[in-house]
Order: C-alpha cells, then structure tokens, then sequence
C-alpha cells in the first residue's frame, strides 16, 4: 500500500515553507502534527458561517453549530469503533482526559493501601497524576519494567497485577522508544484478575487503527493535534458503566440537569463530564482530521511510517556515534530516538534547524525512562504521512554533517 504522498503533500500549506533557505523538513510529529487545509478550510468555514455556542440556543446557527459539534462526537465513535456517543468525552486533550479519570474515578475507587500499576515507558502525562493520587490517597506504584530491547518485560507482570492493584494505566505507544505495546494481551490478563485498564492513546491514534470493543480498553484517551487535528481538544472513551457510576469532573454549566441553591443533579452522558463552553470549532477540526485519516486508511498510514522508520534506522546505521533507542521497525510506531556520541542532543537538532530540519531534543517527557537508559536527553525524528524518503535522506545527510563537525 504506498500512499499518494505528492497529493497528501499538496493538502499541506506548512510544507511549502522555506527555512533559512530549506524546505521544511517536520519530523516532530510525535510532538503535533501539521494540520491539513481540510481542516483549515473547515474550521474557517464553520467561524464564518455557522458559529454560535452550542447546546443551548433555538435559533438556527445554534442549532447548525450544535449539530457540527455533535457529528464530531459521532466521527470519534465511529473511528474508535465506541458503542455509543454516551462514551466519547471531549476534553482538552490527552493530559485533561487522564486527570479527568484521576479526579473522577481515582478519587472514588483509589483507596490507602491500593496499587496502581503503570509501565516504566510512560509519558509524565500519564504518570505524574497517578503520582499525586497515590499520594493524596496513600497508594502506592507499581511500573512494569522494560527489556533491553525497549519492550515491556511481561514475564513480571503476573505477579504484578496483584490482589491490590486497583488500575493498570499504559501507553498503547512509546513516545521515546516507539514501542507498539501488545495492549490486547496485557488487558486479557488484567481482567481476569477484575483490574480495569487505562491505555494513553496519544500515540496511537494518529497512527494505528483502533477498535475499543476489541481490544476491551475501559478507558482510552488521546489529542487531535497529534492527529492532524487543532490544538485544545481530546477525547476520553470510557465504557458507560464506569462513567455512570463517577463523579462529575468540573462543575459549571452544561454539565447539570437541575440546579437548586444547595444542591444540583447531572447532565445525561457525555454532557456530565463537559462542564462549560466546549471547543467547539475544534471539533470540527478534530471531524475533518478523522476524516481525512479514513480516506487515506489507517492501516496505509501505519504502513507508510514502518517503511520510513525502517528505512531511517537504517541510514542511521550509517552515521558514525549514533546510538538508537527502542525495539527493531517491525514492532514500532513511526519514531526513533537516538543520541549521537559527543554531541548534545540540543546542539543536533540547533544544527539539523540550520538545514530546515525539525527534530526533537530533550527528555520528551520521560525523564524517569531517560535515566533508565543512562540519559538526560535524546534526539528523536518522528514521522506522520506527509514525510518521504527524501527527506530521510537530508536528515541523514545533515546529521552525518554535524558528527564531522563536531569530531573536529
Ligand atoms: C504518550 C503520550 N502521552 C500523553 C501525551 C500528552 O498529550 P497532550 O500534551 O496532548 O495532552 C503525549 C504528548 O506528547 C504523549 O506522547
């Protein structure tokens, strides 16, 4: 399956774009994506013809607006594979979806004494809220390690799933080490034991197809802006069940059904866990991004990245110093970090924005995976369906530059 990638190209304004001389050349994707005219267009659109708050009004650009908003809802049903629109909640993004979870369903089913259990590859985002409930609540984290190779080890996780964890909360796909984490198996094995599970999306559903009856997730989060999508809104899945028995997150309008001086009832699912006004042209971005994600196919983009992440390992065999991160291509979404021996991972990517490059420096939020693998930091390229080949080989090329530089 090769994508039409001039055509896919062409739908991207961004990447006309010179820089200091370069065409662009965006490989931080795993960061956010660059956004397609699709959902420009439609997100202009909607401002300029039928913007309104939603919800509330009787006039007709509410209910145009309402109605655009809620089509959103049922795109993500319907990407998901979900069973209904009463399990898709808007949120602001990955981040809010996992706090939104910590709040109001951590708060109620966490209790002193309780594991979490999470993987040593997890982004902080899915990390640093369990970190403060365990805290509040006296429980403790339990991590399921990973293997040389950047795999989870799973002979451990028999006994790590004990009588007293509570929740298992992972990443579907490794932000450092690209890692495609075998999330069907691993939630099996933690129902049989009654443990609901949590999978951090924001790494896979840019990339791979994703079907929550399948794989039995009971709650699923992710961002539209790595996705193609604008900035500002997200989604948490979760199954009926579970958010008919939580709490309300945020509390304001929207989110209610009645309202008394002392005292208010909530909102039907999914409105008693979207308190205010939402984001609603965003949506509409986010439907235009799944949109265009379905007429390529997901299954041809996660092909598509294989081949380049495939292909960049190994030209980056290539580059004298260079030491990768992570399991072979096969097992990977589209992304490779690397470090380069005796260079910063800053002074690599100050030196690739020289050549119009766009890579990541830094501990990409996992410090604590970082200081497993003996790092501070780490440069890593990550890819999406606009990038080619070509644009591997400038990005070796100018890497291979910037190792003679500095061996001087
Ligand atoms: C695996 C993973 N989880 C969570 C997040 C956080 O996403 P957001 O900043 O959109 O909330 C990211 C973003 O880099 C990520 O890669």
């Amino acid at each position: 399956m090769t994508l039409q990638i001039e055509k896919i190209r062409n739908d991207f304004p961004i990447l006309k774009r010179k820089i200091k001389g370069h065409s662009l050349v965006y490989l931080d994707n795993a960061a956010s994506s660059q956004k397609p005219k699709q959902v420009l267009d439609a997100m202009h659109s909607f401002y300029q013809a039928n913007y309104a708050n939603i919800h509330r009004g009787v006039y007709t650009i509410a209910e145009e607006a309402t109605e655009a908003f809620e089509s959103a809802r049922e795109a993500v049903v319907k990407f998901i594979h979900a069973k209904s629109i009463r399990e898709v909640i808007f949120t602001r993004g990955t981040t809010e979806s996992i706090n939104l979870v910590r709040f109001a369903w951590g708060t109620k089913n966490i209790q002193s004494g309780d594991e979490i259990l999470l993987t040593e590859m997890e982004h902080h985002s899915n990390l640093v809220p369990w970190q403060m409930l365990a805290k509040e609540k006296g429980a403790k984290l339990k991590f399921i390690p990973i293997d040389a190779q950047g795999r989870l080890d799973l002979n451990k996780l028999d006994d790590l799933l004990s009588p007293k964890t509570k929740l298992l909360a992972m990443t579907w796909c490794s932000n450092t080490l690209g890692t495609i984490n075998p999330v069907e198996k691993i939630i099996a094995a933690a129902h049989a034991k009654g443990i609901p599970v949590l999978l951090d999306a924001a790494q896979a559903a840019p990339h791979i197809a994703i079907d929550v009856q399948k794989i039995d997730c009971d709650f699923l989060a992710f961002s539209s802006h790595k996705m193609l999508g604008p900035t500002g809104i997200g989604v948490l899945y979760a199954k009926e069940a579970l958010l008919e028995n939580m709490d309300p997150f945020l509390g304001g309008g929207e989110m209610i059904k009645t309202v008394e001086w002392e005292s208010s009832t909530w909102n039907d699912l999914p409105g008693k866990f979207e308190a205010g006004t939402q984001s609603i042209a965003e949506a509409v971005g986010l439907k235009a991004a799944i949109e265009y994600l379905e007429s390529i196919g997901m299954e041809a983009i996660h092909q598509h990245e294989q081949s380049l992440v495939r292909y960049t390992m190994e030209r980056l065999r290539e580059v004298e110093g260079v030491k990768m991160f992570g399991p072979p291509a096969e097992e990977r979404c589209g992304l490779v970090a690397f470090t380069l021996n005796g260079v910063h991972p800053h002074d690599v990517a100050a030196i690739l924005d020289r050549n119009g490059i766009c890579v990541r420096a830094g501990h990409h939020c996992t410090q604590p995976l970082h200081r497993k693998l003996g790092l501070e930091a780490s440069v890593r390229a990550s890819f999406y369906v606009y990038n080619t080949k070509e644009e591997v080989d400038l990005f070796i090329d100018a890497l291979k530059e910037t190792a003679k530089v500095f061996k001087q």
